[in-house]
């Protein structure tokens, strides 16, 4: 492995519903299944020291346009997830953050997601970010907005940077599989020099050995980062 930075990998998880129907199964398996992916990536990721944070996109701004029974089901699954999430967290040191507008789920999930956010805050191996109810537009203009109120006249990059709601870092891979290839809203400001990389795969089959190439792959890619290498 050469030395391309990795500190930040983002997954836009996609092909939960062909998955499902692939195997003649309700959408909702797929979305069952994805949740154990994102386990063994976040497992995976917890092992590679050079990862120090790991974000998904979980929920977006726009899957509320979901059939009501889907949406319900994605809250269900999310709460049960991060209950169930508590003890492998703690096992293999991972902070968990959300980041999104929390504020449209119902009182027990915002309670289930600000106490795992409590419990795990002191652990150091990895972050796990899970983008709920995110959009990246949203995100830049609440940040503009903010910095605005606070009685900015001249906004810097820095400024925004450090006041989005995700400071995490930029991200440095960007990985959506399922064939499709879009950012869907995605960390817009975070994505501005990252690889892209997309894989065929539907997340409910996407794994760690296919995370592993993909990495191997990027690890001989140069980034110039607008410049000449
Ligand atoms: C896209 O598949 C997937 C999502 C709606 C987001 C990812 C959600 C999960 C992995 C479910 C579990 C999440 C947590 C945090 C417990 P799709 O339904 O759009 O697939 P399709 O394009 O094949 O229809």
């Amino acid at each position: 492995m050469n030395d391309m930075p990795l500190k930040h990998l983002a997954l836009i998880m996609d092909g939960n519903g062909r998955w499902a129907k692939e195997r003649g199964f309700k959408r909702t398996k797929g979305h069952e299944k994805g949740a154990d992916v994102i386990r063994d990536i976040t497992t995976y990721c917890s092992n590679h020291s050079i990862i120090e944070t790991v974000t998904f996109y979980a929920f977006s701004t726009e899957n509320w346009k979901r059939p009501r029974l889907e949406v319900e089901f994605l809250m269900k699954l999310l709460n049960t997830y991060l209950k169930k999430e508590l003890p492998v967290y703690q096992k293999y040191g991972v902070r968990f953050q959300a980041i999104g507008d929390m504020s449209a789920f119902s009182k027990p999930l915002q309670k289930r997601i600000s106490e795992t956010e409590k419990l795990t805050q002191n652990n150091t191996n990895l972050t796990q970010v899970l983008a709920l109810n995110y959009g990246g537009r949203s995100e830049i203009t609440a940040t503009v907005n903010q910095l605005i109120a606070e009685g900015k006249t001249t906004i810097t990059q820095d400024d925004i940077s450090q006041g989005l709601q995700t400071p995490y870092s930029d991200i440095d891979l960007l990985i959506r599989t399922s064939g499709e290839e879009r950012i869907s809203n995605f960390l817009l400001w975070q994505v501005s020099y990252a690889e892209l990389y997309f894989s065929q795969t539907l997340w409910p089959d996407f794994n760690a050995d296919e995370l592993d190439t993909i990495i191997q792959n990027y690890t001989n890619r140069t980034r110039r980062f607008g410049g000449v290498k």
